[in-house]
């Protein structure tokens, strides 16, 4: 990808925006109380009575997380996880810890925020690394599902938004070679800007 495209402003790169800033802001605001509410009326599995754990996942997570926070009315704490995904050059059963967990999980409730879930796969395996720490519960939010791509079944409790065609969007903190996280909107890229980057990338 060449420097130039980076500086001529993200917009112009963009085909059409599917979501909108207030679309986003609305759905978030709603899935907040969803998430309290149940939370409030039995989701909470902690035997000690500790605050819910909310961990997001990098990076993509990060815009959706610092919003759904705020519209959560309940004590809570939140931290981070990385993971190398197959889409970074290793195969589809492959998941490596790049930053773990700063704090045990074992008995607390564990809410994952997810960017998207597109094949499973990613999730699957973060679902496996969670469980074999025992939790007392384990929900996932993803602000996106793409569920025509799916390969392997995950339970997903929360979804901002589905997307029933198969379309690669960025924004929002959903990126194309780590770009495009700061729209504040939900978009397609326009078709040159892949065929640009494959070109640069042979
Ligand atoms: P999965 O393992 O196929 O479910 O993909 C999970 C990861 O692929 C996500 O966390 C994203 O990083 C990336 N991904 C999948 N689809 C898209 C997309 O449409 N836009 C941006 N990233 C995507």
């Amino acid at each position: 990808m060449s420097i130039i495209m980076a500086v001529k402003g993200l917009k112009e790169e963009i085909e059409r925006v599917l979501i909108t800033p207030e679309e986003i802001a609305a759905r978030v605001r709603v899935l907040g109380q969803e998430i309290a509410r149940d939370y409030r009326n039995g989701a909470a599995k902690d035997p000690y009575g500790r605050p819910l754990l909310v961990v997001g996942i990098l990076k993509g997570a990060i815009p959706f997380l610092a919003d759904l926070i705020r519209a959560v009315d309940l004590p809570l704490e939140y931290d981070f996880m990385s993971v190398s995904s197959y889409r970074n050059g290793t195969s589809p059963g492959e998941v490596r810890i790049i930053k773990d967990l700063d704090r045990s999980i074992s008995q607390r409730d564990v809410l994952i925020v997810e960017d998207i879930v597109d094949t499973g796969n990613t999730l699957d395996h973060i679902l496996r690394l969670f469980r074999a720490r025992a939790p007392a519960s384990v929900r996932v939010c993803t602000l996106i599902d793409k569920p025509v791509r799916r390969e392997v079944e995950v339970p997903v409790h929360y979804v901002g938004f589905t997307i029933p065609e198969n379309v690669f969007v960025v924004g929002y903190g959903l990126d194309y070679a780590e770009l495009y996280r700061n729209l504040p909107f939900i978009g397609v890229l326009k078709r040159e800007i892949y065929e640009e980057a494959r070109v640069a990338n042979r």
